[in-house]
């Protein structure tokens, strides 16, 4: 995608939406973008993507060399429609694929993978330069952009987030990826220093968005 601002004067803002499986961030990440006039980037997907295109080739995803190489060999481009960017891999749109129950198992293994990580953190902060976007994930406060003022980390417990996920009609077990997202060697799911913690178990969207805002606004920013 050609940058929106060829001059290159627009600011880089992100706002670091991270937390658990579940935990509802993509739901107020998507609100708070579409409320501030922002894009939203959605960066699990990026490696649901890419867990999606191993799969593809035939590779076994528990092997960490084969990801590495098929990660090294794919070509991450970020599409835009609206005010959602969404991932293209090696030109194909995987997004009807992004939740197909082989994804949902393989994709905790593989972004464990560092030079997976490496890769997609590295198209993720490219795409951001000149941009106002409002991204989520496991590890953009702390490791992608650690350098934002405008960090958040949106939580909830884990039988709250499952029975989410239940009457999202999916049966994906919450507990193994929190666990596999948050003991990897490489950018765990932890909250970083600076973030403002939100618990969305008695909140709903707009509450949570609220919340954010009033920070935002404490910041200077909304
Ligand atoms: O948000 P999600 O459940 O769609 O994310 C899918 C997986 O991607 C999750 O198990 C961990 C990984 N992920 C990550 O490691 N780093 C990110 N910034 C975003 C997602």
């Amino acid at each position: 995608m050609a940058n929106p601002d060829p001059s290159g004067t627009s600011p880089t803002i992100v706002i670091a939406i991270d937390g658990p499986a579940a935990s509802g961030k993509s739901t107020v990440a998507r609100a708070l973008a579409s409320h501030l006039g922002y894009r939203f980037l959605n960066s699990g997907d990026l490696y649901r993507a890419m867990t999606w295109a191993c799969l593809k080739l035939g590779v076994d995803c528990r092997d960490t060399g084969a990801v590495a190489t098929a990660a090294g060999q794919a070509r991450i481009e970020v599409g835009c429609e609206g005010i959602d960017y969404y991932p293209l891999i090696d030109g194909n749109d995987p997004r009807r694929h992004l939740r197909d129950d082989q994804v949902n198992i393989n994709v905790s293994p593989v972004s464990a993978v560092p030079a997976v990580r490496y890769i997609l953190s590295a198209a993720i902060r490219t795409h951001a330069q000149g941009r106002q976007t409002v991204i989520e994930g496991r590890d953009i406060g702390s490791a992608v952009f650690p350098e934002t003022p405008y960090k958040f980390y949106i939580d909830a417990p884990p039988q709250v987030r499952q029975r989410r996920r239940r009457n999202q009609g999916q049966m994906e077990e919450i507990s193994r990826r929190d666990l596999i997202d948050s003991t990897r060697a490489t950018d765990p799911l932890t909250i970083a220093p600076g973030a403002t913690v939100i618990d969305t178990s008695t909140l709903d969207v707009q509450g949570v968005v609220a919340a954010i805002l009033e920070r935002l606004k404490e910041q200077g920013l909304a």
